[in-house]
């Protein structure tokens, strides 16, 4: 160690500590020095003179987690102290997921499908990413923020009410026009939302020609929630490769999964199809620990599932927490009818298969992502306990994954993947998003009946070196960054 370094002040450093530096490589023992919003140390820190220390005790030291699949675009405003990420460890979300963000959007045309997830029309004040931005700014949240431009956004601008058919060519050219304005304004990427309503009957041209405007920015990001997740799943990945590839960008499949009994298994074959697409062209996937999905309640998803959940129901907020097929049964109505009473309103549903979950999770590329939902009554306990599930449930009690790995596919993996430069990794210049967990405690609390619990085990979060979780609490601390390329 040079002399001048020897004398060198720092804000804080956390001392003692296992550090996993989210690449990928092996733990190793040490400390990490902190000044101001970076890391200016890593391993042995004796050599700084520091205002604060914080003595790690053998615990994990890792990379913030970054939370790559969020509907978090109107949480950040609604609550700044972003507690259900925050007590995660997860210190950065990409929001705007699924074809859905909460800007660009010009309202007055109705909110179809699944834009409630959002909030209310009068919610949907941001007629750019740029006056997203400067409200972010202005009012920072806890954690950093970078935002997705949902395709179904961009179609309800354009097309307005009448979305159940291809753009014609001069709406191609306006959404064109408006995608590369929100990419000037900070946006990262295009999402899509192909199942959904208001963008199933885009052709895949139309995804192609949106898709290639991103080429002219740098390191964008393409995430598709696929046009089908259950019989037809092989062919959306398929889709999914042919547009990443045309379009020449990042291309990443969100929530990946094989819905519905008679596809459990299937995830061999797309995984098989990813891999061999990732050899030649760039592809990631993103997914979450659980075998139930959650979405609008929709008669076409009741009737796929095994079972269905009410989260929330703005005609009967009562009804949240309950079976449907309980409030058919008070209502002496078949399901379907009571989803179409209870619209509109959110569920859970149970369409999975844990082997498919695990096979996912470990497949090379794929990267963790709540796509938790906000705002229910009784919401999805993946809002809340999604990484910490992943470090209980897949690292420490199943060992599907070895620590550094999973810490990998939270951190440093998701930042190289979505551009989020100087994120997700512990090294000197990296921006000092830490996370301070005990691996053989850490584990989620948060259960379909009781969602809204904060994990154990998660003990200090910092955000551009400030502190936003302590212990078992936010801290006032709001130091998120809108995050850009
Ligand atoms: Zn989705
Ligand atoms: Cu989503």
């Amino acid at each position: 160690m040079s002399p001048t370094a020897k004398t060198r002040r720092c804000t804080f450093i956390i001392e003692n500590g296992l550090i996993v530096d989210g690449t990928g490589n092996t733990a190793t023992e040490g400390d990490v020095a902190v000044d101001g919003e970076r890391i200016v140390g890593v391993g042995d820190c004796s050599g700084f003179r520091a205002d604060a220390t914080f003595d790690a005790g053998g615990k994990v030291i890792s990379p913030g987690f970054i939370d790559c699949h969020t509907h978090d675009d109107r949480a950040v405003f609604a609550t700044p102290d972003m507690s259900m990420k925050a007590s995660q460890g997860v210190t950065s979300v990409v929001a705007g997921n699924c074809g859905i963000s909460l800007a660009p959007f010009e309202t007055g045309n109705g909110l179809p499908p699944p834009f409630p997830l959002l909030g209310r029309e009068e919610n949907f004040t941001y007629p750019s990413v740029r006056a997203y931005r400067e409200a972010f700014e202005r009012k920072p949240p806890a954690l950093n923020l970078a935002l997705l431009t949902g395709h179904s956004s961009l179609r309800v601008n354009v097309m307005k009410a009448d979305l159940e058919r291809p753009a014609k060519e001069p709406e191609l050219r306006d959404m064109q026009d408006r995608l590369r304005q929100a990419m000037r304004d900070g946006s990262i990427g295009l999402s899509t939302g192909l199942g959904y309503p208001p963008a199933r009957n885009a052709p895949r041209e139309e995804i192609i020609a949106l898709a290639s405007v991103l080429w002219e920015f740098d390191r964008p990001v393409y995430a598709t929630h696929m046009r089908d997740e259950g019989d037809h799943v092989l062919e959306a990945v398929e889709e999914t490769i042919d547009t990443g590839r045309r379009a020449g960008v990042q291309t990443v499949i969100s929530h990946h999964k094989c819905s519905g009994p008679k596809n459990y298994g299937r995830s061999t074959e797309t995984l098989a199809a990813i891999a061999a697409a990732r050899a030649e062209q760039k592809l990631g996937l993103d997914v979450y620990p659980y075998t139930a999905s959650s979405t609008s309640l929709l008669p076409e998803y009741v009737r796929k599932s095994e079972d269905v959940l009410i989260t929330y129901s703005d005609p009967h907020p009562e009804m949240a927490g309950r079976r449907l097929e309980d409030v058919a049964a008070e209502w002496s109505c078949d399901p379907i009818e009571a989803a179409e009473r209870l619209y509109p309103a959110g569920a859970i549903y149970f369409q999975m298969d844990e082997e498919d979950l695990k096979r996912i999770l470990a497949a090379p590329g794929a990267m963790v992502g709540s796509d938790g939902l906000p705002g229910g009554t009784k919401p999805h306990p993946r809002l809340w306990g999604t990484f910490p599930r992943v470090l209980a449930r897949y690292v420490r009690e199943q060992r599907l994954l070895a620590l550094e790995d999973a810490v990998h596919r939270m951190s440093g993996l998701t930042a190289q993947t979505f551009g989020l430069t100087d994120r997700g990794v512990i090294a000197p210049g990296a921006y000092a998003d830490l996370v301070m967990f005990d691996p053989d405690t850490v584990t989620d609390t948060a259960s379909f009946k009781d969602p809204e619990q904060p994990a154990t085990g998660i003990e200090k979060v910092f955000v551009n070196g400030n502190i936003v979780w302590d212990g078992d609490h936010s801290s006032s601390a709001r130091p998120g960054r809108f995050l850009t390329h």
